[in-house]
């Protein structure tokens, strides 16, 4: 590597960087990805220095249109980047200057690298929000689908993964649909908190030019410019409410990857999986592996990690500007990705997934998961206090558990012989239709209910 002054600032400088300073040093290893919004942010402030007065309409003109040149040239890979230039903001500068001479150094009067890379960041996030709210839409979509074919299909509701309540299949679909309406608006929010301008904060305290902040802050889609300028070169609060939200949807899908990984198991055959989204075994024949769930549960390290990591970059950071914060964008780029090869996947898996109707339904019926339908129905029938009927029903739990029978299996005099008053009618509960048919509170798992929230959610999400 030759040891020349630096192109930016040689000025000051009289030999070149060490070359591991340079390996530190330079992020245009990585923030070449922000090509398209740094081009964007200089167009639009080019455009607002010459309508302001402070370079002439030809510079801007000249500067506008050889930036665009530089956008082509990257999109077709034949931009020369430079790691001696450091990042995206300097490479970017000094190839206009080769292509249109003497005006690309007026770009970048009352500007910094500090502006300059808090609006680039800030409009990639903003894109990524944008993203993940498509991708999240689409899941929801295929989710929907699935709710809709099983408004009714029955099947074990779980806690602690021990067979609970029945519940329906679409009942358990549309708790993701819920989930991923949250992780939506939770996106939405930040977006909204981040869309203001740090563009003319220049390095930290304003400028003396007579600058129209207003004026970037429209053309590059913001709703008013940061009204304090040493926050908006310091702060990274809207990566880091990416990442946040980010963190809670990959939470979301991983907690759906492990019941599609369960529910794919010999053991529960809940779902099948479709070839396209699983794989196989090089030894054991009989392998239908859900990688790609596994490998969606997995991924949410990285997203939780990178919210760590960054939060961790930040807290102890004076204002303004360190160059700490050029390690903001490796870890958001990489939990950006892998969410949204996460989401599709997701929604992949879940569109081409088949329940296993029958299968779902012989496992509600099994574990006694109609014990609270009984007690219920001596609370209701008997007029037992339910402590006592929950006592009664244990009893009948046990005695059934002890015949190894379940609790429809148990004859009227069986029942009796632990409360003499049990009718008859007692058997009309313990079928699981019966049972997630009586659930008709707002909210409840009964078909009825189920198909009044999958009506409500193809409004939405028409
Ligand atoms: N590459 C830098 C970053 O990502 C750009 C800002 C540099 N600013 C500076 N004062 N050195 O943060």
């Amino acid at each position: 590597m030759t040891k020349s002054a630096n192109t930016m600032w040689g000025g000051r400088f009289a030999a070149g960087p060490d070359a591991i300073m340079e390996a530190i040093n330079a992020s245009i290893g990585f923030d070449r990805r922000l090509a398209p919004q740094d081009i964007a942010g200089s167009r639009a402030h080019a455009a607002m220095l010459a309508a302001c007065g402070i370079i002439t309409d030809n510079d801007a003109k000249a500067i506008r249109e050889g930036l665009l040149t530089v956008l082509s040239e990257i999109e077709t890979g034949e931009f020369p980047f430079s790691t001696a230039l450091e990042d995206i903001h300097m490479n970017v500068e000094a190839r206009l200057r080769d292509l249109i001479g003497e005006p690309a150094g007026r770009l970048h009067t009352a500007r910094s690298r500090n502006d300059q890379v808090a609006v680039d960041f800030r409009l990639w996030v903003r894109d990524q929000c944008d993203q993940a709210d498509a991708a999240l839409a689409a899941l929801q979509k295929a989710l929907l689908g699935q709710a809709e074919a099983g408004a009714d299909w029955v099947m074990p509701g779980f806690t602690h993964l021990q067979t609970a309540q029945p519940v329906t299949w679409g009942h358990h679909m549309l708790a993701y649909v819920e989930m991923f309406a949250r992780d939506r608006s939770r996106f939405a929010d930040a977006r909204a908190r981040m869309n203001t301008s740090p563009l003319g904060a220049a390095a930290l305290a304003g400028t003396s030019f007579p600058i129209d902040r207003q004026m970037t802050a429209t053309a590059l889609g913001f709703d008013r410019p940061m009204a304090n300028s040493l926050d908006a070169v310091a702060d990274r609060d809207f990566a880091l409410e990416f990442l946040a939200s980010a963190s809670i949807c990959a939470m979301h899908l991983s907690r759906l990857a492990e019941e599609l990984v369960i529910w794919s198991s010999a053991q529960f055959r809940f779902v099948k999986m479709s070839d396209k989204w699983s794989t196989g075994s090089s030894i054991m024949p009989q392998k239908r592996n859900p990688d790609a769930a596994e490998l969606i549960r997995a991924k949410i390290g990285r997203i939780f990690g990178a919210n760590v990591a960054l939060m961790t970059v930040m807290k102890g950071l004076p204002l303004t500007y360190s160059k700490d914060m050029q390690e903001d964008k490796e870890q958001t780029f990489d939990a950006a990705d892998n969410l949204m090869l996460a989401l599709a996947a997701m929604s992949g898996m879940v569109t081409d997934m088949t329940a296993q109707r029958d299968n779902l339904k012989a496992a509600a019926s099994s574990g006694f998961s109609t014990a609270t339908d009984l007690a219920d129905w001596l609370v209701r029938e008997l007029g037992l206090p339910f402590r006592d009927a929950h006592h009664v029903t244990g009893s009948l739990v046990a005695m059934a558990e002890g015949k190894g029978c379940d609790l429809p299996d148990l004859t009227l005099a069986d029942m009796q012989s632990i409360h003499a008053e049990i009718r008859p009618d007692v058997f009309d509960v313990l079928g699981v239709e019966n049972s997630v048919a009586s659930r008709t509170s707002f909210g409840g798992t009964a078909p009825e209910q189920v198909r009044a929230q999958v009506a409500h959610w193809k409004e939405v999400l028409k």
